[in-house]
Parts: C-alpha cells; structure tokens; sequence
C-alpha cells in the first residue's frame, strides 16, 4: 500500500499519479521536462473555501502542457501526531507507518508547491501543523529550492498571522516563497464567484509558473535561509553527531555542504 512500485496510495484513496521518489534529489531544480507542482489544502473541507481556490490555482496549472500537479486533500490522509521521539532523526525515516512520509517525498520531488490553509486561532491549520512535523520540513530541508505560494482563507481576523507561520516554514525549510493569497470571505461563501479573487488566482499561478521556468531566486529569502540554516540550524544538528545521522544523510543527498 504504501510502496507499490511507481505509484503510491494515500490511506484516504488518492492515487499520487507519478514516482515522484525516482530522481529525488536530482530534482531540485527544473531541468525543463514535466514540471511537477504539489498543492496541499490543509483544510478538513473538501467543498470549502481552500479547497475551491487550491481547485482554481490546479486548474490553471494544468492547462500548460509541460505541468503535473498533484492536490492533496489532509482529509484524505491518514496522519497521527508526531510522538517527539526523535528517531527519525537518526533515520531519516518516521517508523509511524501512515500517509506522512508519502507527502514528504512527494514535496521533496516536486518543483513548486502550494500550501493553502484556513486560517485557524489566528495560525495555520492544526492539519497542516501535524503535517509539518511528522514531514521534518525544517530540519531536513525538505523544501530546498522549491518554489511556493501560500493561500490562507480566514472570515474575520489574523489570515496575516497564518500567513507568516507558512512563509517561516518556507524560507526555513529552504524554499523561496514566490506568491501570497490572503482571502477573507464569509464562512461557506465561494471564493469564485469573486472575479478580483479569480484574477488573483490566475496572476499567482503564472508567477509560480514563471519562477520556476526562469529559476528565479529570492534575495531575501536566501539571505534570511543562509542565517538560519548555517548559525541555528547546522551546527545544532552537527553538535548531535550519530544522534542526527538520518538528518545528515538527508543533507547529503541535497548536496547541502555538512561541514563547520
Ligand atoms: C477552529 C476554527 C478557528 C478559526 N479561527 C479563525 C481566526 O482566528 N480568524 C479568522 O478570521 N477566521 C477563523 N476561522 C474561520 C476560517 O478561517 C474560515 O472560515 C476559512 O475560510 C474556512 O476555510 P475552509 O472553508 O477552507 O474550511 C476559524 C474557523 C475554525 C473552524
């Protein structure tokens, strides 16, 4: 179920429809074959409002002949907390057997991604923070290089507070965050129906298009990676020697320079 051969299940049915595990690493960056894009709607509802802007950014995307996308539903996944227990990070692998390590890989061989949350106590989706921890985004570099668009749908308050906890994971986890979506509608309103929001959809889809063709970098971003991974990040793992082997071996691969 959970390795079978070129496609992988998620427990919810959802059939990921390409081997994003082959090449893995080498796909850091597009090389000009099939891009590959991956959307997560970190929301439980599957008809709400996330759902039907990630729908839109999916549908946009696929209408260019070289894009594969992907969009996962959280409600689809079979996903438990992540327990602390820290042997993933010796490794390289959750011994949870659920969805989670399927999304990792997917995310880690895609080219952009696009996470789209509700906005929830003025943070990110309690779905989509599980999601993060049993994926180890941050520590593992998961997202480096990835392009990636944020989209938080709130209905009163602090969608900009959603916002910031989903660009920190980006640019931490190595990625350049190239687009923002904040939509604040009433609750069970469709999000659609709104011609600006439509706009905005098409305007995102084709800037993650267009970075990812022309590999454009964020100043920024890079700026602000460079000192997290390489005065926090880094020599904290490197401290915990065989502990963090997994961790290691996962940098490696992303030919992310290990030495002091
Ligand atoms: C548990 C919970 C917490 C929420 N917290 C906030 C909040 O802090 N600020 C806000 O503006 N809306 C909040 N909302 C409203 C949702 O963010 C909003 O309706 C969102 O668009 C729902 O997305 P969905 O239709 O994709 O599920 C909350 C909703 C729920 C269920």
């Amino acid at each position: 179920m959970y390795n079978d051969t070129s496609k992988e299940i998620l427990s919810g049915g959802c059939l990921i429809t390409d081997d994003y595990g082959e090449n893995l690493y080498n796909r850091q960056r597009w090389n000009g074959e099939k891009m590959k894009i991956v959307l997560i709607n970190a929301s439980s509802r599957k008809n709400g409002a996330t759902s039907k802007i990630l729908n839109e950014f999916s549908n946009n995307l696929s209408s260019k002949s070289n894009v594969e996308v992907n969009l996962i539903n959280v409600s689809d996944l079979k996903l438990e907390f992540c327990l602390g227990c820290c042997q993933c990070y010796k490794t390289g692998i959750c011994f949870i057997k659920d969805d989670a390590e399927i999304i990792s890989k997917l995310l880690a061989g895609a080219d952009g991604i696009i996470i789209g949350t509700p906005c929830y106590a003025s943070s990110i989706s309690g779905q989509l923070k599980t999601l993060i921890d049993r994926g180890h985004f941050v520590i593992e570099q998961l997202l480096m290089d990835k392009h990636a668009v944020g989209v938080v749908t709130y209905e009163n308050a602090d969608g900009g507070s959603a916002f910031k906890a989903l660009k920190k994971l980006f640019i931490y986890s190595g990625s350049k965050t190239v687009g923002k979506l904040l939509v604040k509608l009433p609750f069970n309103s469709d999000p659609i129906a709104d011609e600006a929001t439509k706009a905005s959809i098409k305007k995102q889809s084709d800037k993650l298009y267009n970075s990812i063709v022309n590999k454009k970098k964020s100043v920024t971003n890079t700026i602000i990676h460079f000192f997290v991974f390489n005065f926090g990040i880094k020599p904290f793992v490197l401290k915990k020697g065989d502990l963090y082997s997994g961790v290691l071996d996962h940098w490696k691969n992303r030919n992310i320079d290990i030495k002091q």
